[in-house]
């Protein structure tokens, strides 16, 4: 719980600040929140550390509560925070990672028409990149 408050807090100083960062989905119908998704800078994380070489680009994240998998949300929210990376922060590519047998949430990324990067071992396990850019998120159905 205490690390939950931490990330919590933490989030909110860097919304503020105007800085990248995590925000719950709430469903739309009912404000229910469902999860949390939003963009970190790859060097910037207190809770996994990266060694990646792309340490001052931004990747995506998310989280579903799992009695909402299955439903599309991640999908949407990830678009979101796509749409966030390019309009509001002006990157022109933004990353997302996941352990290689993270089939969900590398489907997730496929969804949003993230292409497959690079892949490297990080403390034994095998992590996947992907990444999209500003012109093809742009020809894509998750540009809004
Ligand atoms: C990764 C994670 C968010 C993916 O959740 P998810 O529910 O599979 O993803 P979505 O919310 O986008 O839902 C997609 C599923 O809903 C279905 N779906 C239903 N309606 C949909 C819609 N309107 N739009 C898109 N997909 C829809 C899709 O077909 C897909 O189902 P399938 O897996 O049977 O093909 C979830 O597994 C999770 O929270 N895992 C733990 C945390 C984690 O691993 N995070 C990523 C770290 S890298």
């Amino acid at each position: 719980m205490r690390q939950v408050r931490t990330f919590v807090a933490w989030q909110v100083t860097r919304a503020a600040a105007g800085r990248p960062h995590f925000r719950v989905i709430e469903r739309r119908e009912d404000g229910l929140p469902v999860g949390h998704c939003g963009l970190k800078r790859v060097d910037d994380w207190p809770f996994a550390q990266s060694t990646l070489e792309s340490e001052s680009e931004l990747e995506i994240g998310y989280m579903l509560d799992p009695d909402w998998w299955g439903h599309g949300y991640a999908t949407e929210a990830a678009g979101s925070a796509l749409a966030d990376g390019f309009k509001n922060f002006g990157r022109e590519r933004l990353l997302a990672r996941a352990n290689a047998e993270n089939t969900a949430s590398i489907a997730v990324m496929l969804r949003c028409g993230m292409t497959f990067e690079a892949e490297q071992l990080e403390d034994g396990k095998r992590l996947v990149q992907y990444q999209i850019t500003r012109r093809p998120w742009q020809a894509g159905s998750a540009a809004p």
